[in-house]
């Protein structure tokens, strides 16, 4: 399967970006990473309070929540593996500047919509550097390791469009979705240098 197919996303990333930005920055790349995590599962903990009695979407996010948790846990075990200790957050701009196409006003089935929707693409682009990690870093527990998460972003994925689609009345999520992959390619097109998971 190529992620192009399955994700859709309109702009790949330079593997360069691997073998320029990521090898010399290792330390900073797995900081950066936990806390990506660490974000999956705030997100996740944020749509339960703000959807208590939308049942299946809270037990999926419960899940979630678990499981973003433990990649950071896996994460943070390889930074102290290597004798490294957990940075301080940094700004993820990539994900702030996603976050602005989320609808403001619009009622609650839009909100919640965009709130997948951002979710689900934040999922699939974090998928596709990891794949792109795993296939060019020069790190075998790493490659491994990218590889693992790779196949587990693009199930996360997949779970927040269908949730999209089965709590979508009035909304056509295919087209809103369409409309956050043009937005996504265009802000994409700025990143693909810098030293963090989405950088
Ligand atoms: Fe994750
Ligand atoms: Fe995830």
């Amino acid at each position: 399967m190529s992620e192009k197919t399955i994700l859709k996303l309109q702009l790949p990333t330079d593997p360069l970006w691997v073998k320029n930005v990521v090898e010399s920055n290792i330390e900073e790349i797995l900081t950066d990473h936990a806390f990506c995590e660490q974000k999956a599962a705030s997100n996740a903990i944020t749509l339960i309070v703000q959807n208590p009695s939308l049942s299946e979407l809270v037990q999926e996010m419960a899940l979630l929540v678990q499981e973003e948790m433990d990649h950071f846990k896996r994460v943070h075990d390889i930074i102290l593996e290597r004798g490294y200790i957990l940075g301080r957050e940094r700004k993820d701009n990539y994900v702030n500047e996603l976050r602005k196409f989320i609808i403001v006003g619009g009622g609650r089935e839009a909100q919640l919509i965009d709130r997948l929707l951002f979710s689900a693409m934040i999922e699939a682009r974090s998928c596709e550097r990891f794949k792109v990690l795993s296939e060019n870093i020069n790190d075998e527990q790493l490659a491994a390791f990218y590889h693992e998460l790779m196949i587990s972003e693009a199930t996360h994925y997949s779970m927040f469009i269908r949730l999209a689609k089965k709590y979508a009345e009035e909304i056509d999520v295919d087209a809103r979705w369409k409309q956050f992959l043009e937005y996504e390619a265009h802000v994409i097109q700025n990143y693909g240098k810098g030293e963090t998971i989405h950088g």
